[in-house]
């Protein structure tokens, strides 16, 4: 009886170990290893043409680019949840399902660039860690309706790389309060606005070489220069058809109030996070300590009333009243 069980068991677990391993055979071509202390497979030109299912489900790291991978769903993915960082640059992605990167909390860095992607998923705008986003290189990439879905985009990011797109406007990227670096470059004839940039009060460098800018409202031009200026911003400087004397510096009243909004958003978070660095561990320690106190006095009673107990047991005419004094 007890052999035809572990007979069972045996078939069993080997039936549902075997056609996994069957799968993962012709996937010896990634090579993983530790690098900076995580689990990276680098799957770097390897003609490789379906997402590998058999890497480590704890790796941090997967570069696949330059490669020949068509699609890439959910299920691909759905094995490697600790992943921080996906390059898929240099692929031949083209129709990404908008559920695709759903599950991926803990992405740090997304690398989707040169390939032929047009329906990009506007779930990557609010993945919850992501920082660094980079879709250049898409011919055909439908990034402002995505972004139009996607807003108010809550995604962490500090990078955001859309060159050579063929774009004729920017995405209306609302406010972005942690974007430092903002890739424009590439894009030959672009239309811009103050409202483009005004919700990014972070902003340190916009990449804008290679660029033609066009302004609907030609002192734009100047506009947006003294604008980005101001927050000692780095760009490329754009040639105005029109003289800066004839300009006066003007920004519409929408877009100062795009600006405040990012700043205040961005202050909240600062404090949030000064919070978590010093609030916390200051509750901790006042806790530890107020539990050391209470500790304290209930020894320090304790003994009292011992010592009262000692005392009434030798003289009982003192009595109880003097004991429920001390108590109290
Ligand atoms: C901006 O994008 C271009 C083209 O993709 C790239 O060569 C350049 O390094 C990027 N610049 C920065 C600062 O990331
Ligand atoms: C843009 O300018 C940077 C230096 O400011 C340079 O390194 C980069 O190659 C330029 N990019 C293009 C596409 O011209």
């Amino acid at each position: 009886m007890v052999y035809c069980k572990v007979a069972v068991l045996i078939f069993c677990v080997s039936s549902f170990f075997v056609p996994t391993e069957e799968i993962c055979k012709d996937e010896s071509s990634c090579v993983e290893r530790k690098t900076h202390g995580l689990w990276s497979a680098d799957c770097y030109n390897r003609n490789i043409r379906e997402f590998p299912s058999c890497l480590r489900s704890d790796v941090k790291v997967i570069d696949l680019s330059y490669n020949r991978l068509r699609k890439i769903t959910r299920e691909d993915l759905s094995k490697y949840t600790n992943l921080q960082f996906l390059y898929l640059s240099d692929n031949l992605l083209s129709r990404l399902e908008d559920s695709t990167f759903q599950d991926m909390d803990i992405l740090i860095s997304l690398d989707l660039s040169l390939n032929d992607i047009s329906a990009l998923p506007p779930d990557i705008f609010q993945l919850p860690s992501l920082k660094k986003l980079y879709l250049g290189q898409n011919p055909n990439m439908n990034i402002i309706e995505s972004i139009k879905k996607a807003s108010p985009i809550s995604s962490p990011l500090e990078a955001i790389d859309i060159s050579f797109n063929g774009l004729k406007t920017l995405p209306n990227l609302g406010i972005m309060p942690h974007l430092l670096l903002y890739n424009i470059t590439g894009n030959k004839a672009i239309n811009m606005k103050v409202e483009d940039i005004a919700g990014l009060c972070n902003l340190k460098t916009l990449v804008n070489n290679f660029t033609t800018v066009h302004f609907d409202n030609p002192c734009d031009c100047w506009n947006i220069q003294s604008w980005l200026q101001e927050r000692k911003v780095n760009f490329a400087k754009m040639t105005c058809e029109i003289q800066e004397q004839d300009c006066p510096y003007n920004i519409p009243k929408e877009d100062m109030q795009l600006y405040q909004e990012c700043k205040s958003k961005q202050s909240e978070l600062k404090t949030k996070s000064l919070f978590m660095k010093i609030g916390i561990p200051v509750a901790v320690v006042a806790v530890v300590l107020s539990l050391l106190l209470i500790y304290f006095l209930y020894k320090r009673r304790k003994q009292r009333r011992l010592r009262l107990e000692n005392n009434d047991s030798q003289n009982h005419v003192i009595g109880g009243r003097v004991e429920d004094d001390c108590l109290l």
